[in-house]
């Protein structure tokens, strides 16, 4: 048991609601069911510990039993030697310490938990409420909101970024596509120019056939003064064979490829421009494509970072944890937890809550078998906690048995507590 912990050492109670009188010395670490028939006073017990301990906020409605010759009173032992009493219908309240000082609720109030003294609370609170009692112990409360407004932020945002990816590479693959068309646009004073320069060569081709011809009617000339020309005759013919060198290679261009473009240039400029619209809607797709990607590896990196979070904090119980912003045990979210499951919880996180506070009252046990409820018992030992309890029974699980506001007879019960200390179950 921790050191702080403080647990109820015994108690006295006279003429609280139901009960007569009862005085009870609970196991220190452990459980101790009260048993008793309905309608006994087992109730009664543990709200009389939870206004003495809890005051105004927990008097019952009808405090003092009614036929009673005496007021309430109500005295209470802790583990740290405080003795707590409460006397009268108002239960006025006297703190006594060891030293023999007096004190107050507000000393009270430092060391029981609000929740322990009232279970049921915690159990009947909403699933946010309760995973943030827990995240509120663990002290991760603000990190993990932060990084769930994360969460969901780059949710939404990859969301919409999705729709638009997906638009966008519709878009594109409607678009229409011309694979036979050049990749750049056709430039009319471009296919000019190379026009004028194919019209320039030709008239050059032009001039050297004219060239020649000048020649050849020069020879039929000189021919008809040729004996006395044999001289120029031979380098006309030295000219002749060279001109004839040149232009034996020589071919015209065609034009009609240009001509065509430029009749075509509006239709062929339209494909191309479509082309490069559709290759700018596909890289805008791709673009968007990519950027989901992203959103989608932050996404997984945020919620990698809220198990992270989780799984390093110092929970109170072995497999319970916050999935979505709400409890689950054992994987089970509360709603599907079995009641005996519910109390643990419920149990395990209030002891967390506020360590000074040893003790935790349950109320109607009858809900977990004999079996667990032993199970139970062990697991408050481990924990160190002081668990008071009420059960509907007279069996041996029980450690005293209410009768009509009374302890019952205690050698019955005594025996009946032998029988399962010798069994080992609690
Ligand atoms: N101030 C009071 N004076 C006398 N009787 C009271 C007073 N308040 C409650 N009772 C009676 O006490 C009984 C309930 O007591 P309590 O709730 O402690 O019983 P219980 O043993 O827990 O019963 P159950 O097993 O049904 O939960 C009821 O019969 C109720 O009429
Ligand atoms: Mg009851």
């Amino acid at each position: 048991m921790s050191q702080d912990s403080i647990t109820i050492q015994a108690l006295e109670l006279e003429n609280v609601k139901r009960i007569r009188t009862v005085t009870l010395t609970p196991t220190a670490n452990g459980l101790t069911v009260i048993g008793g028939r309905n309608g006994q006073g087992k109730t009664s017990v543990l709200d009389a510990i939870a206004w003495a301990l809890g005051g105004d906020r927990f008097k019952p409605s009808n405090p003092g039993r009614d036929e009673a010759a005496a007021p309430p009173y109500l005295k209470i032992t802790l583990s740290n030697g405080l003795i707590v009493e409460r006397k009268g219908l108002n239960g006025n309240l006297k703190v006594t310490d060891p030293t023999g000082q007096s004190a107050g609720q507000t000393l009270l109030n430092k060391f029981v938990e609000t929740l322990a003294l009232n279970l049921p609370r915690f159990m009947q609170a909403g699933t946010k409420e309760k995973a943030k009692t827990l995240l509120r112990i663990l002290g991760v409360e603000e990190e993990l909101t932060q990084l769930e407004k994360q969460e969901l932020s780059i949710y939404s945002q990859r969301h919409s970024i999705g729709q638009i990816a997906d638009q966008k590479r519709k878009y594109a693959d409607e678009m229409p596509n011309y694979p036979d068309a050049p990749t750049d646009l056709l430039s009319v004073s471009e296919l000019i120019n190379r026009q004028q320069s194919i019209l320039a060569q030709n008239g050059e081709n032009q001039r050297k056939r004219q060239q020649l011809s000048l020649y050849q009617t020069q020879l039929t000339d000189v021919q008809a003064k040729l004996t006395e020309l044999h001289r120029q005759e031979a380098e006309l013919q030295e000219s002749i064979r060279l001109a004839q060198m040149s232009a034996q290679d020589l071919v015209d261009q065609s034009t009609a490829a240009i001509e065509q473009d430029i009749a075509n240039i509006e239709e062929i400029n339209r494909r191309v421009r479509a082309n490069l619209d559709k290759e700018r809607a596909k890289e805008d797709a791709e673009n968007y494509g990519q950027q989901y990607q992203n959103l989608s590896g932050n996404l997984d990196e945020t919620r990698e970072r809220i198990r992270a979070l989780l799984e390093g904090a110092n929970l109170p119980l072995p497999g319970l944890t916050i999935k979505d912003g709400e409890l689950t045990y054992l994987g089970q979210p509360w709603d599907c937890m079995s009641g005996s499951d519910k109390l643990k919880v419920a149990t395990a996180i209030v002891r967390k809550l506020n360590p000074n506070c040893g003790f935790v009252l349950l109320d109607k046990l009858e809900q977990m078998d004999t079996q667990t409820l032993a199970e139970f018992g062990a697991w408050l030992k481990t924990e160190g906690l002081q668990c008071i309890a009420t059960r509907v029974s007279s069996g041996g699980e029980c450690s005293i048995i209410i009768e009509d506001g009374l302890v019952a007879d205690s050698a019955t019960t005594e025996s009946a507590a032998q029988t399962s200390f010798t069994t080992g179950v609690f």
